[in-house]
């Protein structure tokens, strides 16, 4: 098969590094991909966004599977065009992507389908959005409905920062159109795993879960970010979890989005919120691979990555029961220092070889851009030092070995993470 994997950041990464690994492959591109990714695929300089370039290279190098990684371009209608010019690809159509694009939509879809999912009302007039704030009370979570870079939420301890919050959207235009609807919901209260399943419009298969670390600062302080770190499995995601909600939410929207005629095709990432009885609730979908979720995903799977997505693209999921490895996989992210605030671009990194030579060890490029024989860090989250271990523990040890194997001044790392799952294997 001849492949092309769209997008360029951590996630990508690691989906070339398992796609290279197919024995069904003969050919992979990445666009337009990073300074790491040459090591599994040929970099090709399209942006992600850019659909009629993307959709003629595919044809022009007559493309078997076309893999989109980010939700930007599955947004923008990049699957509708390689549909229309008969071009298979991994990844869900524009209309099934407002489940990720508009909250208000997801919210009312998984309402309709049952699903299990925090109380909530849709708002585009603000003394509306403050009547039901007055109706819950604190704590209560804003939304906005669009999508604002990761920003578009707020957590809100009392009614007056909830006000508050709906005054920056609505009169102060702080997220611009993003912001101009809102979700306000029920606060959820337990602990938050993810969840991928991978969907054919019809069939679907689980995955595995894992946990992220979204906070900057050590101990989960500070602002938020795309993800500082993650680990697969996640410890709270039993067996007993995973069949509520293959069962309970998963299944149910599947067969909805079907019967509302935007049937779901690729991956659904669930973010769930686990109560201490093991009961889940859906906190929010996203229609593609989290980053750096995939990166420890893609570490653990033992079965070939392609029969999954191309099963996925072609319809023929039932045929396909994926395997895992029992370790852990862990990845700890590398920034630039100021990140998720204003940071310097053009900073040098080395050593990441070295990092690569220790057992279980692999790094992940995110934003990396080779200038002269120099690698440089051209985005705020840079490398994904990878690794597996036996234990939590190990994996944990490991990848901070390959941390400390790097010599990048100009960056950082959260020291801590996985640091629940690491007491949990101590207690
Ligand atoms: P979202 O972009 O919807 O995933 O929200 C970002 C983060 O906000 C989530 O990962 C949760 O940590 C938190 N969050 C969102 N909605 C809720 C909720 N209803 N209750 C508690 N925490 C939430
Ligand atoms: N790491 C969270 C995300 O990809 O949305």
């Amino acid at each position: 098969m001849k492949v092309l994997v769209v997008g360029g950041g951590g996630r990508e990464h690691a989906l070339c590094w398992a796609i290279a690994k197919s024995p069904r492959l003969t050919k992979l591109w990445c666009a337009p991909g990073n300074a790491g990714i040459g090591d599994s695929a040929e970099c090709v300089a399209i942006s992600d966004t850019d659909t009629d370039g993307l959709v003629a290279f595919a044809r022009d190098h007559k493309i078997d599977l076309v893999v989109v990684g980010p939700e930007a371009p599955l947004v923008a209608g990049l699957v509708d065009a390689l549909d229309d010019a008969g071009i298979k690809s991994f990844g869900c159509r524009a209309d099934a992507a407002r489940l990720e694009g508009s909250k208000g939509f997801m919210k009312d879809m998984v309402a309709k389908f049952g699903v299990p999912t925090a109380a909530y009302g849709r708002f585009t007039n603000r003394d509306a959005a403050r009547d039901f704030v007055q109706t819950h009370g604190a704590p209560i979570v804003v939304k906005t409905d669009g999508l604002a870079a990761g920003k578009g939420v707020t957590i809100c301890q009392t009614m007056d920062e909830a006000f508050a919050a709906i005054d920056d959207a609505m009169l102060d235009g702080k997220f611009g159109a993003a912001g101009a609807e809102l979700v306000i919901e029920e606060f959820l209260t337990g602990e938050e795993a993810s969840f991928f399943a991978v969907c054919d419009g019809k069939n679907f298969i689980p995955l595995v879960a894992a946990q992220d670390h979204k906070a900057v600062g050590d101990g989960d302080t500070g602002p938020n970010t795309g993800g500082m770190g993650a680990y697969s499995p996640a410890p709270v995601f039993t067996k007993d979890v995973e069949a509520k909600v293959m069962r309970d939410i998963i299944a149910p929207t599947v067969a909805g989005m079907a019967a509302e005629g935007c049937p779901f095709k690729g991956v659904l990432f669930a973010g769930l919120m686990i109560d201490a009885d093991g009961n889940p609730k859906l906190i929010e979908y996203n229609i593609r691979f989290g980053d750096p979720e995939c990166q420890v995903l893609m570490m653990r799977l033992k079965s070939d990555v392609l029969d999954i997505l191309d099963g996925a693209a072609t319809g023929t999921l039932d045929q396909v029961t994926p395997e895992w490895h029992d370790d852990t996989a862990m990845v700890v992210v590398m920034a630039a220092r100021g990140y998720p605030g204003a940071y310097q671009k053009g900073t040098v990194i080395k050593h990441v070889a070295v990092a690569n030579a220790i057992d279980g060890v692999r790094v992940l490029h995110a934003g990396t851009k080779m200038q002269g024989d120099d690698l440089t860090a051209i985005g705020g989250r840079v490398l994904g030092v990878t690794a597996r271990g036996k234990t939590v523990t190990e994996a944990q040890q490991r990848a901070y070995q390959g941390v400390d194997a790097i010599d990048w001044p100009d960056g950082f790392c959260r020291r801590d993470i996985g640091w629940r799952a690491v007491a949990r294997e101590r207690s």
